[in-house]
């Protein structure tokens, strides 16, 4: 086996220089120096591991290029250079990479990882078009029903809160792909989130697993010992396929008994059926864009509701201006959202202190270019390292701490930009930017409106604070944490009750 390995790498490592040195003399982005035939794969950090990607970008600057296995991978550290490449030249940046382990879980066939083409496009727009800024507004009574379902677990089990808030989004974005109201927490597609979560969860940083540049290593059978990646596939293919169809044949059987909600999915199975464009490739685009809906929506909107709790534990004072405005004891409305600027600048800071996804998802770029007379060639695989970006100490003052005021204007703010970039680039940037923020500005402003979020604390009273850490895998959650959630006076108890 190793003998077929190293064969391998050496004819991929002399195929690359032989096709390098073809291409004239400009040269690469810089980066660390490469060993023979591994290049950078020693230094290149598997799975996102700040320290080590920042220490990359304070010692190579804002694009740094390296060569894994014969594989260019770009990695972008200045916004503005990612706003120049991604955003500006999206036409050539907006492929995926190929990603062999994805492919064998079927997770490949979600909108995030589609390659760039006809497929991409059609799948795109039929999810974009129903989540416009405007379009989201018409899910604003599902988020306040789940709201209040929020607020009433969070009274009777607030140490629970990371299960209540992950409860809370998913519940919204399966009612707006299959229009089922999820009421109990044995619901059965609560459950078949949560399995997928833990399924997608061990799938690691795409573009990042071994797989994906050795990708030979899928074809070893997976009686082999190591041959880890065809395990997990053989085990969590026909799952992911089980719970991607089984949406759909729930909204077929509603939409046949005349008791279908109106959601994402019936909408587009009456749209197919008029149409009669009811074939099998049409109908795998719907499954596949539903199950993307909280694939994609889920864990990431969840991922900010916990660092929101982490952030008020160590930096309380974000009440005053709801009482202020709207009074205490009463609950905001997406109404009151204009009347509340420091609010809507700590939902910006949550998404921009730590990045869901502090790497993004890898663009390709579909030919050679040319940035600044370095080349950057034909297949790349370009990461935007978001953590990095939204860190920037010449764009944001005190980048660690977090500090709404920031965002507001000067002279009651530092007048700092908005953290767009945490929603990715160009024609791939985040679909669900507006729900997401929705989502996270209701929940938040209804919990600080109703509760106090406090440290812990010991026997003699003492606050204990958590550490600000994140695990970081495709998406970063805070390291396990305490707190308590307590109602913030006998009123806002009775609203909670009376909801
Ligand atoms: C705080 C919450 C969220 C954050 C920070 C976030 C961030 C991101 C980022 C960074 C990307 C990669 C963009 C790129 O490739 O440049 C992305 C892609 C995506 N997001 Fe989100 N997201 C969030 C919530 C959501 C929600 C609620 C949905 C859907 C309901 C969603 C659906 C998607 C989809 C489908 C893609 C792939 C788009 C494509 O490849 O064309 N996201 N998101």
């Amino acid at each position: 086996m190793i003998p077929i390995v190293v064969s391998i790498v050496a004819i991929s490592t002399l195929i690359t220089l032989w096709v390098r040195s073809r291409k004239g003399r400009l040269p690469y982005p810089p980066g660390p120096p490469a060993e023979p035939l591994l290049g950078h794969l020693r230094a290149l950090p598997k799975s996102y591991d700040e320290g080590a990607y920042r220490e990359m970008a304070n010692k190579y600057g804002g694009i740094i290029y390296l060569d894994v296995l014969g594989k260019s991978i770009v990695i972008l550290n200045s916004e503005k250079i990612a706003n120049e490449l991604l955003d500006k030249r999206s036409a050539i940046y907006s492929d995926r990479p190929s990603l062999p382990f994805h492919e064998m879980t079927g997770l490949s066939n979600t909108l995030t990882l589609l390659p760039y083409g006809n497929n991409f496009l059609k799948t795109r727009k039929l999810l974009q078009d129903q989540l416009t800024r405007k379009k989201c507004t018409l899910f604003n009574d599902i988020q306040l029903a789940q709201r209040s379902i929020l607020l009433q677990n969070l009274l009777l089990t607030p140490e629970n809160f990371g299960f209540h808030t992950k409860r809370f989004v998913t519940a919204v974005v399966l009612e707006i792909a299959y229009g089922r109201k999820v009421v109990a927490d044995d619901d059965p597609f609560l459950v078949n989130a949560e399995v997928l979560d833990k399924l997608i969860a061990e799938t690691g940083t795409a573009g990042l697993v071994i797989l994906d540049f050795l990708p030979f290593l899928k074809y070893l059978p997976p009686w082999v010992p190591g041959a880890w990646y065809s395990k997990f596939a053989q085990r969590a293919r026909p799952i992911i396929e089980a719970v991607k169809d089984y949406g759909i044949a729930v909204v077929q059987h509603d939409v046949a008994s005349g008791k279908a909600q109106a959601s994402f999915s019936s909408l587009h199975l009456e749209e197919l059926d008029s149409e009669k464009r009811n074939s099998k490739e049409e109908l795998d685009r719907l499954k596949w864009t539903a199950f993307t809906l909280y694939s994609a929506g889920a864990e990431t909107t969840w991922s900010a509701l916990e660092t929101f709790f982490l952030a008020m534990v160590l930096h309380p004072d974000a009440q005053r201006e709801i009482d202020q405005v709207i009074g205490h004891g009463q609950l905001p409305g997406f109404e009151d959202q204009d009347n509340l600027p420091y609010l809507n600048s700590v939902v910006q800071e949550v998404v921009r202190w730590c990045p869901v996804i502090p790497l993004g998802m890898p663009h390709r770029v579909m030919q050679d270019d040319v940035y600044e007379g370095m080349l950057i060639p034909k297949g790349s695989m370009v990461l935007g390292n978001l953590r990095v970006m939204l860190t920037n100490e010449e764009v944001y003052h005190d980048p660690f701490t977090f500090v709404p005021e920031r965002f507001l204007p000067k002279p009651d703010g530092h007048g700092e930009p908005p953290p767009n970039v945490a929603f990715g680039f160009g024609r791939r940037v985040c679909p669900g930017r507006w729900l997401a923020q929705s989502e996270l500005w209701i929940a938040i402003a209804s919990i600080l409106s109703m509760f106090d979020i406090k440290p812990i604390q010991n026997d003699k009273g003492e606050d204990i604070l958590p550490l600000p850490e994140f695990h970081n895998s495709i998406t970063s959650h805070p390291k396990p944490f305490q707190c308590r959630v307590l109602p913030r006076s006998y009123k806002t108890k009775t609203v909670i009750e009376q909801l």
